[in-house]
């Protein structure tokens, strides 16, 4: 008799091992390690009934076709269609990942919704929750009455009997992936193995009927979508819909997409009655500061130093947002640095810039950094505005409040230009900014200004210092 040996393969990365083990050796994920018995024979896939064992000629085919671009199904909510890609394309797989209690299953039915609506045959699968709680939320959303099929179950064989037949919806949303399972494979529903097995069914059939095929999938502690990665390479595009507890609204971001360009990003606002896009971004990240300068004294004493605008890209989308320092300090001997939605190295390297080549003392003090709204940036273009509400932080001095800045910040103290700078400026003229303070650019590339907007370049960080520290306030401040 053959003896059935067990194997372990690890949650996160999808590594196998012969034995236990605490820690996986290929990822170093801890107590990821879950046994899963391997299937006698290779898997077969469900739909591809009477297989035949030996395989068919490749019909190979010239890359020109007849169809000029993928047709595309627009669900008529213009943020969720834009990070697809500018719509849904047939035949493709979505894997939208998110934090708990983030709104995944909200934005889905309302798409499922918004699509029925347009005419779209829309399934909702859940296999997470009661069919009334999905019909609560559906009352509550105001689409009680849309012609969304909606259906509790987890058995992918089922899911593929009801979908593979004639009169099948176009667009499907299962609910999650992590909650389906594969009669043909032994280990529990969520594991590595049944997630990457029923995701493969579902996408085989997205492929074979020209179904949209939305996948939920959970995401770990670390910020990944549960199961292995493989399961983002099988998909065709990769969302994440991500935001900040204690602020209302959300950003549903492309990571990668075959139909479209990836970093592109939707943002909504969570209401009572679900999701509201949020067409002008950067007017709702300004929003309280607006509101803050209406109030402001005769002096401008309103505005409070250690805050500067950045004026960044998102996708293709220019988006101002408020980068807020404080600097006090340090009362222990190992100076405190605590920042929020940027890259804490990157702050290390500023500061470490700062006090290396325009002769100020930062380093030392404790550091406060905070994106406003809970945006996450990531551009390094975003150096030049943390560096300048760092100066104004240290020095006491504003930053004056119709500027917007944007550069990268070399290790050498000099700024360099940045990608997109016309659209940034674009933007920050339409928000009714005055001035911009951009890197210096070769004549040859040099950036257009937009209407009503001063651009004042800036060379080398040490030209920043000199713009936010009146002369005596730096001498006291050193
Ligand atoms: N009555 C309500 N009024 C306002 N907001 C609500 C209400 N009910 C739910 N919400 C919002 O909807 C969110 C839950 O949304 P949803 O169930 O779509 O999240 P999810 O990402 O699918 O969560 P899970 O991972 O648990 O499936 C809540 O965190 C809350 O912000
Ligand atoms: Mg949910």
């Amino acid at each position: 008799m053959a003896k059935t040996t067990a194997r372990y393969a690890c949650q996160q990365c999808g590594a196998v091992a012969p034995r236990w083990a605490g820690r996986c050796e290929a990822c170093g994920a801890w107590n990821s390690m879950v046994e899963e018995l391997p299937r006698a024979a290779p898997p077969k896939s469900l739909g591809a009934a009477g297989a035949t064992r030996r395989g068919r000629a490749l019909d190979f085919v010239a890359l020109r076709g007849s169809t000029a671009g993928p047709p595309r199904q627009l669900t008529g909510i213009a943020e969720f269609d834009r990070v697809c890609g500018g719509g849904l394309v047939a035949g493709s797989a979505i894997l939208v990942g998110g934090d708990p209690g983030i709104g995944k299953s909200t934005l889905l039915l309302q798409a499922a919704a918004a699509l029925a609506g347009r005419g779209t045959a829309a399934a909702y699968i859940t296999g997470e929750e009661a069919v009334e709680q999905v019909r609560l939320r559906a009352e509550r959303l105001g689409v009680g009455d849309s012609p969304v099929r909606l259906a509790a179950a987890s058995s992918v064989r089922d899911i593929i009997a009801a979908l593979d037949g004639a009169g099948a919806p176009e667009f499907v949303v299962i609910d999650s992936i992590q909650t389906m399972y594969l009669d043909t494979l032994d280990s529990a529903p969520g594991t590595v193995s049944q997630v990457r097995g029923a995701a493969q069914e579902l996408i085989g059939l997205a492929k074979r009927r020209g179904l949209v095929v939305v996948l939920v999938g959970h995401v770990t502690k670390e910020g990944l979508i549960a199961g292995p990665r493989v399961l983002e390479h099988m998909v065709d595009t990769v969302l994440y819909f991500e935001g900040e507890r204690g602020h209302q609204f959300r950003i549903l971001r492309a990571v990668k997409n075959r139909y479209g360009a990836t970093d592109e990003i939707g943002v909504f606002e969570m209401s009572d009655r679900g999701l509201v896009e949020v067409p002008n971004p950067s007017a709702l990240f300004l929003a309280d500061r607006s509101s803050a300068e209406t109030g402001e004294g005769d002096e401008g004493g309103g505005r409070t130093a250690g805050a500067a605008v950045f004026a960044g890209i998102e996708g293709t989308r220019p988006l101002l947002v408020e980068v807020q320092a404080l600097v006090a300090p340090s009362p222990l001997g190992t100076p405190r640095r605590a920042v929020v939605g940027w890259d804490a190295t990157r702050l290390a390297m500023i500061t470490a810039v700062l006090d290396a080549r325009c002769g100020l003392s930062v380093g030392l003090n404790d550091i406060y950094l905070n994106i406003a709204g809970g945006l996450r940036i990531v551009e390094p273009a975003a150096d030049l505005a943390v560096a300048a509400a760092l100066i104004s932080a240290l020095t006491e001095t504003p930053v004056p409040a119709d500027a917007v800045i944007f550069g990268e910040i070399g290790l050498s103290g000099r700024v360099r230009p940045v990608a997109h700078a016309e659209a940034r400026l674009k933007e920050a003229a339409k928000l009714g900014f005055g001035e911009a303070w951009v890197p210096v650019r070769p004549a040859a590339r040099g950036v257009r200004p937009s209407e009503g907007l001063k651009v004042a370049p800036v060379g080398h960080l040490s030209e920043l210092v000199a713009r936010l520290s009146p002369p005596r306030r730096l001498r006291a401040a050193r």
